[in-house]
């Protein structure tokens, strides 16, 4: 299937990258596009209609908001829509592109280097073979969860902000580590060696948390202390404000 990305911005650039093929995409800015082709193969063209003229399927990489122009000059005609766009609805989806068989699926960046997790909206759009394809695609990429389209929004305050957020904890963890005696490249790479084996652990165990959590947790042992500690200074409370404040934030 010949893949389409219309915007070569951030996200197709993670997209193209991950998936490791050949695509054909258009940008404002040419150069954008001519970089990204010459990255991971393929060709930029002049125009979005160019795109959808080469493509079985067609991932809608630009920013919301730009919906309505992207859509109105195009004849998408059997090409397969893909939608990315943060806080854009299958329906209006549908409205911009009447006819078009349109699926929305919300990636994070990680589908760079296929560790993705991606939420894709469980609307087959009456062909459940195109959506079968579509599904295939995404699983090259990362873990696909097939959800209710309600629920994109708050997978995505989970999935699409996870790199900053594991970002943010490895930081603080790595400075706690600086502040008792660790050198900073060993604090680092201690920190992002044992993130990667807990994260293991708990896939291992099912996400099974607590436990996990029980399992390294000695009756007023240094993990009990520790995490006593965490609780204290609001860990969860700092998440669910964190998941609140995505929600509320608009696309
Ligand atoms: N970044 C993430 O982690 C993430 C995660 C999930 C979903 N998304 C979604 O991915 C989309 C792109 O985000 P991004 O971070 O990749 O943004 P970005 O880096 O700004 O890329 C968007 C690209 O689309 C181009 N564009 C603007 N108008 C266009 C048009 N009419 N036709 C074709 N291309 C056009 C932009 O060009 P100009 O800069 O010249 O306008 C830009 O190169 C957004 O809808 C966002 O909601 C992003």
């Amino acid at each position: 299937m010949r893949i389409g990305l219309i915007g070569a911005g951030n996200m197709a650039r993670a997209l193209a990258i991950g998936l490791g093929e050949p695509v054909v995409c258009a940008d404002p800015l040419r150069e954008r596009a001519q970089a990204l082709a010459d990255e991971v193969g393929g060709r930029a063209v002049p125009a979005n209609a160019d795109v959808v003229d080469a493509c079985e399927l067609v991932v809608l990489c630009h920013k919301p908001g730009q919906l309505g122009d992207v859509a109105a000059p195009l004849e998408v005609g059997e090409t397969i829509v893909l939608s990315l766009l943060s806080g854009v609805a299958l329906a209006d989806l549908r409205a911009a592109y009447p006819g078009a068989r349109c699926y929305r699926m919300m990636p994070n960046t990680a589908v760079e280097i296929r560790a993705g997790a991606i939420g894709l909206a469980d609307d087959d759009a009456g062909d459940p073979d195109a959506f079968a394809e579509v599904r295939g695609l995404l699983e090259r990429l990362g873990e696909v969860l097939v959800v209710p389209e309600r629920l994109l929004a708050p997978l995505t305050a989970v999935a699409g902000v996870a790199p900053a957020y594991m970002a943010l904890v490895a930081e603080a963890q790595a400075d706690a580590a600086i502040r008792a005696g660790v050198p900073a490249e060993i604090a680092q790479r201690l920190v992002g060696a044992s993130m990667a084996g807990g994260v293991a652990v708990l896939r291992a165990r099912g996400m099974d948390t607590l436990a996990v959590r029980r399992a390294v947790t000695s009756p007023g042992g240094v993990t009990a202390r520790g995490l006593a500690a965490l609780e204290a200074g609001g860990v969860r409370t700092a998440f669910d404000s964190a998941m609140d404040a995505v929600l509320g934030g608009g696309a």
